[in-house]
């Protein structure tokens, strides 16, 4: 098995729901990116063997095969270069990048990239489940009877309310998680930490006028208790609220990913090694365990231990699930999502496993930090986890 490096690594800023990139379609959002990953270290994309993508709403302008589109609305990819999308929900880039490592780690591959995309704003939540049949009838649900005689029919907020239910997790401790998250990410964007990892992208401001922006949209540094305190609880659920969930947003990210004799050949300088991955499933009802899980697991297989790590990137989806995790697994609050998450950059849900990567391996970079660990909950009950060394 040879080892597998990322050598390039770069994401457009998040959108905000119906914010600046609403005008995008979702190919060229996605090969704009694909464009900017391979120029930033001069690689021509005629070497690239395959796309694979992530993307979770797979309808409409991300139907069709978006990993193949985004190569097609590229302005650099020769149309010799394959592309793929899959959907493992939340989770889908980050397992695009785990999918990329095995094929390259076993010789089948040399040059693949990962990436992922999704304009959660334009096609939302269940935007896949809407629709008929030619028939005229109704497109059916993926949850059959087998599934809800189970678990119930599947429902996140629930799952974050009976997540912190069963953790002991209160209101206020998930209102303090999602005011630090908002001012992290507004004083790492302050202090200019994302600025290598961001491609500026042009879009609309609210009047409609074009704009170009270097920035992510969906930070209010303004959050306090107080403000979160009268937001309006969501079904089924004692106290989750909008502020203390991620939110509707766009956005794509790309790693390109090689085998060490391919980066040596072609004189590159690694940003970092994919030392291991793990995937798990959890329970389903409460849907969103999945990291508490796949954690130990990566560890285990990369035979290294949480004070090993330097910085973890737990998905925000909400904020029960970082902080389940943290007292599960007696980490050092101080070690996870250090710029923020999800809570206050956004969560396009097929992106954010490979814009947490994204991010990740540049902030390793900018402290000097060896590992970091990246894991998201997603829908279902699963969790991918890869850790990263920085070289
Ligand atoms: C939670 C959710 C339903 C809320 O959607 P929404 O109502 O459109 O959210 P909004 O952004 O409009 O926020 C609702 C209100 O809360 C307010 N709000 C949100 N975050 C806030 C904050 N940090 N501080 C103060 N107010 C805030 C908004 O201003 C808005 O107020 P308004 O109604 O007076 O305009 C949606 O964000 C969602 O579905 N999130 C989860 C996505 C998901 O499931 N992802 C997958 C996870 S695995």
């Amino acid at each position: 098995m040879e080892d597998v490096f990322i050598v390039s690594a770069v994401r457009t800023p998040v959108g905000k729901n119906r914010g600046f990139l609403r005008e995008w379609t979702a190919p060229e959002l996605l090969g704009t990116v694909l464009d900017e990953v391979v120029r930033r270290i001069d690689l021509d994309p005629a070497e690239v063997d395959d796309v694979i993508n992530g993307t979770v709403y797979q309808v409409g302008e991300q139907g069709f095969t978006l990993g193949r589109t985004g190569v097609l609305a590229s302005k650099k990819f020769p149309d010799t270069v394959p592309g793929i999308s899959v959907n493992r929900q939340c989770g889908s880039s980050l397992s695009a990048i785990q999918l990329a490592t095995g094929l390259i780690a076993t010789g089948t591959m040399d040059v693949v990239i990962a990436s992922g995309c999704e304009m959660l704003t334009k096609y939302t939540i269940t935007s896949d489940l809407n629709g008929t049949l030619f028939t005229g009838a109704p497109m059916g649900n993926p949850y059959g009877e087998y599934y809800t005689s189970k678990y119930g029919a599947p429902d996140q907020m629930l799952g974050a309310q009976l997540i912190a239910d069963q953790w002991g997790i209160t209101k206020q401790a998930c209102q303090a998680f999602s005011m630090e998250s908002h001012q992290k990410a507004h004083q790492a964007t302050e202090k200019g930490y994302f600025k290598r990892e961001i491609l500026p992208m042009r879009g609309l401001d609210k009047e409609g006028n074009a704009i170009i922006r270097d920035t992510d949209e969906p930070i209010r540094p303004t959050t306090t208790m107080e403000s979160l305190d009268g937001l309006k609880v969501l079904p089924n659920t004692t106290f989750i609220t909008a502020g203390i969930s991620s939110t509707i947003t766009d956005g794509a990210s790309a790693v390109v990913l090689m085998s060490e004799s391919k980066m040596k050949s072609l004189n590159l300088e690694p940003m970092a090694r994919v030392v291991a991955s793990a995937v798990v499933g959890s329970d389903p009802k409460l849907m969103l365990t999945g990291p508490i899980y796949a954690t130990p697991k990566v560890l285990k297989k990369a035979n290294l231990s949480m004070a090993d790590m330097d910085i973890f990137e737990i998905n925000e989806a909400f904020a029960p699930i970082p902080l389940a995790w943290l007292k599960e697994l007696d980490a050092d609050p101080a070690k996870l999502n250090v710029n923020g998450g999800a809570i206050a950059l956004g969560h396009p849900v097929g992106n954010t496993g490979c814009r947490l990567v994204v991010s990740a391996i540049h902030e390793l970079k900018r402290r000097n930090g060896r590992y970091g660990l990246v894991s998201l909950c997603t829908g279902g009950g699963m969790a991918p986890a890869t850790i990263f060394e920085c070289t």
